[in-house]
Order: C-alpha cells, then structure tokens, then sequence
C-alpha cells in the first residue's frame, strides 16, 4: 500500500519514513525542506536500503498538491506532519502560522476526499490540554485556550477534521496528541536537526554537551514540583513513529470506532528537567552545566499522558525508557558533531 507522509524529511516524519518502510509500505514524502535537509532522505536510505519517492512541494501551492494527488490516485493512507512548530515564532508571526498550518490541511484534505479510500493521521500536540486540572491527562480532558497561536492551530486543526467527518463517513481520522518527543534513531543516521538555538530542552542539553551552548538555563525551581522543575512526558521518537503506523492500519483495516478518534501518545511517565539532564549524565558520562533561570512564559507545571486508550484501543504502549531515548540523542549529537 502506498502512504504519503507530508514533512517526511522533519524529525518525527522520518522516524515514522522507517517504521512503515520497516513494514513494507510504499512511501512518498512531501516536504518544502523549509526546516528540514534534503541529506535526511540519505539517512533513511541507509536505514531501511529503500528510498522513498520525494517531491519537494509547498504544500499552500493548492493546485500542485491536486496534480500530485491526480499522479497519485492509489494512495491508502496519509500521515500529514508538514506544519510550522515553533511556539515563540507562532508568537511573532500568528498568520505564517494560521496559513502554514490550517490552509495547507484544508487542501489535504480537500483532495484525500477524492480518494478512494481516505485515511488520515493528523500530528496533534498535548498542548491542546493546556494546564490540565487532572493527571495523568485523559482524552477526556477538556482543551483549555491556547497559549500561542501554533497551540491554536491544533487545536484549530482537530475542530476542523472534526467538523469534515461529521458529513463525510468515508474519511476516516485519528488525531495523536504528542506529548514531548525526544532521541532519535537508535543508528543515529537520522534524529532532529534544530535551527539555530533550540528551544526545546533536550536539543539544548546535548548541543550544551557537545560544547556549542554554555549552559542550560533551567526555566523555573519554584513550580509546586519534587524537584522545583517543570514535569513532562518525554517519548521515544521511534516509539511515536511506530504510533502513527498502527493508527494507520486501525483505519486501513476498519478497526475503529468512530470516523474521528484522539490519542495521547506518551509515555505514562512524568520526569522533571532535572531528572531529565541527570539521566543524560549517566548515559552520556558528561556533565552539562546548568543555571537557574525564571519561569518561561506559557510553561504549564506538569503534563504527562494517561495511555489507557492507546493501549487498549490501539494495541500500542512505549517501550523505550528515558534513559533510552537520552542515550539515543546523545549517540546522535556525536554523529552529527563528529565526536
Ligand atoms: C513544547 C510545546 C509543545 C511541542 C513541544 C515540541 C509549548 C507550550 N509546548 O513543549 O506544543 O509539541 O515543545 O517538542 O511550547 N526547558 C528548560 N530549559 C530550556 C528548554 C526547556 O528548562 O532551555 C524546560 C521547559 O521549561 C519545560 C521542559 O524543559 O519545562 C520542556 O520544554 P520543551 O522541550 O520546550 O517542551 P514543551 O514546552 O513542554
């Protein structure tokens, strides 16, 4: 069967290129390479010795995502992560992100509609919960008002698949709400390549490893925490890839519910940043200097996934632990630094 992964050259596309390659899927990959290199699709040729078809396509340029769709009638499934992802800049630039992010799944979804079979994944993020009243975070819990406009995007982005199922049965979704995803391939030919100074904790902790940062700045030790520290839910990136692959095959082969389904992807497992840089020393035998700095707007205290649906609905849990994943970031920080 053939699935196009839209931004299958970003971090999470590319680990989710493997897995289903690993299954033996034909895949095709859009991606604009606006915040991702042409050398990832290297990466996963040396992984799987398959390459996957590529065309690189901005997918706002409407009628050249309908003549790839009319070159490419048998698709079975898409997994759509192309979007813009970067909190601060959605901040600075809200409308980049409303057309990056909205427009470009109205025409995805315009032409998957003229599919004969119309299955969707849509990357979704546990930042629609917001600061939730309860943990660990059930689908259940109520979305809270974004805090930025690429939060608001997702949750945007859900209301409009939402709204499109309701009056075409025939498309069949499942929006997976990330928690935080981290590591990279365990053979370190491909993980995340951030531009510039990361924003996200764990890039930050191993380029301040590798000697490019000075120090981390651990925003806030006064949240009510164990440690003082914000709590997460750190996830394997292969374990999220492999997430997406069989919420795939549920609608390939009938198996849900409903027409539109939601799933925390995570761990289960909440670890504070201090818990965070402490496993990256022990798998990494470096220390990463660290400060203390104030709070970062927009941080919820705690955030951490209840994973009962997945497991039970989809037959899915994580398998990798923290550990792990630190490791696997670190074995590719190494790779691409030549350490
Ligand atoms: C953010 C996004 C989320 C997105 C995810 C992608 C928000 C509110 N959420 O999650 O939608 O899916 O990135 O991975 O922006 N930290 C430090 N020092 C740093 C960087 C981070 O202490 O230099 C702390 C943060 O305060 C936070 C934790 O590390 O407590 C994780 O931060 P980060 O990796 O940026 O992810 P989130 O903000 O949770």
């Amino acid at each position: 069967m053939k699935v196009l992964v839209t931004g299958g050259l970003g971090f999470i596309g590319s680990h989710t290129v493997v897995e289903l390659q690993k299954k033996g899927y034909e895949v095709v990959i859009i991606d604009d390479l606006s915040n991702s290199s042409i050398e990832v699709l290297v990466g996963i040729t040396a992984i799987t010795g398959k390459t996957p078809l590529f065309e690189q396509l901005d997918l706002k340029e409407k009628s050249k995502v309908e003549s790839f769709f009319e070159t490419h009638k048998d698709i079975g499934g898409v997994i759509h992560f192309a979007a813009s992802k970067a909190v601060g800049e959605s901040v600075e630039k809200p409308l980049l992100y409303y057309e990056n992010n909205l427009n470009t799944l109205i025409y995805m979804l315009k032409s998957v509609l003229q599919l004969e079979t119309s299955n969707f994944i849509f990357s979704s993020s546990c930042t629609v919960y917001g600061q939730a009243d309860m943990m660990p975070i059930t689908e259940r819990a109520p979305t809270k008002p974004a805090e930025s406009p690429y939060g608001n995007t997702k949750q945007i982005g859900e209301e409009i698949l939402i709204d499109t199922c309701k009056v075409n049965p025939k498309l069949n979704t499942i929006s997976l709400r990330y928690f935080n995803p981290i590591g990279a391939h365990p053979s370190a030919k491909i993980g995340e390549l951030p531009i510039g100074v990361p924003q996200n904790l764990v890039p930050f902790i191993t380029q301040t490893a590798a000697g490019l940062r000075k120090e981390l700045s651990v925003f806030g030790n006064d949240y009510p925490t164990p440690d003082g520290t914000c709590i997460r839910d750190y996830i394997h990136v292969v374990d999220l890839a492999n997430a997406h692959v069989i919420a795939l095959e549920r609608l390939v082969n009938g198996k849900n519910n409903y027409n539109y389904e939601t799933y925390n992807v995570g761990t289960g497992k909440g670890s504070t940043v201090l818990e965070v840089i402490h496993s990256f020393e022990k798998v990494s035998g470096k220390k990463v200097p660290y400060k203390f700095a104030p709070r970062r707007k927009g941080d919820v205290i705690q955030a951490y996934a209840d994973t009962t649906k997945a497991n039970n609905e989809l037959g899915w849990q994580a398998t990798s632990s923290l550990d792990e994943a630190m490791r696997s970031a670190w074995k590719w920080e190494q790779h691409i630094r030549n350490i």
